[in-house]
């Protein structure tokens, strides 16, 4: 069978759903592949680079519908475009189906079979396949380029010989893949970034990404994500409360605001209300992601950048991935081809629409001249579904002070233990042993105690400078074992001449790290 890719008709839409790349992987689960004319233009695919990776091109609309048997595309057809296009087709796109009941039902009235990628359920088998996280994991990250850009200063703190420059202080609202990707972009570019989210099981990701989890003190009962399909649900007005209590502490000392906070099938909350504005210094940048459902932000505007009375910008651009067509038309691509995947077991270029399999039901809005949305629920749990980790329960300081004092006499007991064994073994060697070797025997003991101690306590960002050290250590045994090489006993030449092999090996193997360290800073 043929997939054939749209030339995206909406305005301003630069992503292409078939990448030259994503056609060849096609090709080996049995398709052929074909393109409108001029539908990669926009995101760099000319052409003749498909027509280089085999793909046929469709000289207008009308001969792509003709040409192929499933359709794959970034936005919906529109009505007029469904009612010029042949029945039967299988169709892959984002469709909506809870916003678009006309769309619905004439796609339905085409007796056409249709997978909405915007519905893709959020579990683990799916993720290869979920174009909204490829797609708000792009926005996330721009949304970040597009507040820099708005930004009269360094995001990274700087001292320069004309003087020292504060790092910018960036604040997530909502931690789901677009506020996660945010948070990755601002923390590499050196800003202190702050975030927040109603689901307290990404504090910990939260975290490990370098960013610092705005934390309210507040008892409440959450839903668990996975009941809801892996997204938050509403948070109760005291909650709320106290969130923009948060808030308003913050907005006078941050400088950028990042706002993602979504519940799916919900106007977006207003959480960086008009007076936080206010407060905020001029200069400051607030890029609202969820503009498109009414924004978190009460002045943001829909598709527009606006400047606030005092001096904050506001950008409310709904089209972020498009922005960056190359690189989301290769992820939407990759996403289509893994549902393709999924839709031909037998790879044999035939899709069979599987009811028992979670991901294509779930996806699958029409299909066999039925509605078929809304699917039933998943049988698989989200992936959001770890629980948060248990809190210890909080000690008066006495119980602190009398736990400490416990720990405290423990590990002294397991020391005097370990000493007086040590100290048997070591007379109970004394008995036997010449007082010559004893002597020795001593200081090996001790040193391999007080190295033992010296380099476990050693944290792993300080291995490098460790490393340097037990270098010289190396180079002071080999000359000991260089002294000791010309002497006449067999012994003492055999135990030099291995000194100064393992030495060598440390020595040898530092060079060998340091060499493929430098060449991680070298350019390529
Ligand atoms: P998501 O569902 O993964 O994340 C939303 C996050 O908001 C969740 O972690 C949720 O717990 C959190 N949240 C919900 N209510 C909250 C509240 N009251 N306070 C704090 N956090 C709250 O959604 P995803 O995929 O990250 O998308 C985020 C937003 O970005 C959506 O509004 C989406 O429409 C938008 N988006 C915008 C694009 C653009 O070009 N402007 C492109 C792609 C996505």
């Amino acid at each position: 069978m043929k997939i054939g890719a749209l030339r995206e008709k909406f305005e301003g839409e630069a992503r292409v759903a078939l990448t030259p790349e994503s056609a060849q992987r096609l090709n080996k689960l049995g398709y052929d592949c074909v393109v409108e004319s001029g539908a990669g233009e926009a995101a760099g695919f000319s052409d003749d680079v498909y027509k280089e990776a085999g793909v046929e091109i469709a000289a207008d609309e009308a001969a792509l519908w003709a040409a192929a048997d499933v359709i794959v595309a970034v936005r919906a057809p529109t009505l007029e475009q469904l009612d010029a296009a042949p029945d039967g087709k299988t169709l892959i796109s984002f469709i909506w189906p809870a916003q678009n009941e006309e769309l619905l039902a004439k796609l339905n009235e085409k007796k056409f079979s249709t997978l909405a990628m915007d519905m893709v359920p959020r579990i683990s088998r799916a993720q290869k396949m979920d174009a909204l996280s490829s797609m708000a994991n792009i926005a996330g990250y721009r949304a970040v380029i597009e507040a820099g850009a708005n930004f009269g200063r360094f995001f990274t703190g700087q001292v320069t010989a004309a003087g020292k420059v504060p790092p910018a202080k960036v604040l997530v609202v909502g931690a789901g893949v677009a506020g996660l990707a945010a948070i990755g972009a601002s923390v590499s570019l050196g800003a202190i970034t702050m975030a927040f989210d109603v689901r307290p099981e990404v504090a910990e990701q939260i975290e490990s990404m370098g960013a610092e989890f705005v934390f309210l003190d507040f008892e409440e009962s959450q839903t668990d994500g996975a009941e809801t399909g892996g997204y938050a649900a509403p948070s109760s007005p005291e909650f709320r409360e106290k969130q923009l209590e948060k808030f308003r502490e913050l907005a006078p000392d941050v400088d950028i605001v990042i706002t993602t906070a979504l519940i799916p099938g919900r106007p977006a909350p207003k959480l960086w209300t008009e007076d936080m504005v206010q407060m905020m210094k001029p200069g400051s940048v607030i890029v609202d992601l969820a503009a498109e459902k009414g924004g978190n932000c009460d002045l943001t505007v829909m598709d527009e950048k606006i400047v606030s009375e005092n001096g904050v910008t506001i950008v409310g651009y709904t089209d972020f991935p498009s922005k960056m067509a190359t690189q989301s038309s290769t992820l939407y691509a990759t996403n289509i081809r893994h549902m393709m995947d999924d839709l031909t077991p037998e790879k044999d270029g035939t899709p069979f629409v599987n009811m028992e399999d979670d991901v294509i039901r779930g996806a699958l809005v029409t299909h066999d001249g039925e509605i078929t949305f809304p699917p039933p629920p998943p049988k698989v749990k989200a992936i959001a579904a770890q629980k948060p980790k248990e809190k210890a329960p909080e000690l008066t300081p006495e119980e602190k002070r009398a736990a400490e004092i416990a720990a405290f006499k423990k590990q002294t007991k397991s020391q005097v233990t370990l000493l007086a064994i040590g100290g048997a073994a070591l007379l109970a060697v004394g008995l036997v042993a010449p007082a010559s070797f004893m002597q020795h025997f001593i200081v090996f003991v001790l040193s391999v105690f007080i190295g033992f101690q010296v380099i476990w306590g050693v944290a792993h960002s300080l291995h490098t400078p460790l490393m340097a050290v037990t270098n010289a250590i190396s180079s002071i045994i080999i000359l000991g074992a260089l002294m000791q090489i010309g002497s006449g006993s067999a012994i003492v030449i055999i135990l030099a001449a291995l000194s100064v092999f393992m030495a060598g090996i440390n020595i040898f193997g530092g060079f060998m790290v340091t060499r493929r360290m430098l060449a991680m800073f070298q350019k390529s």
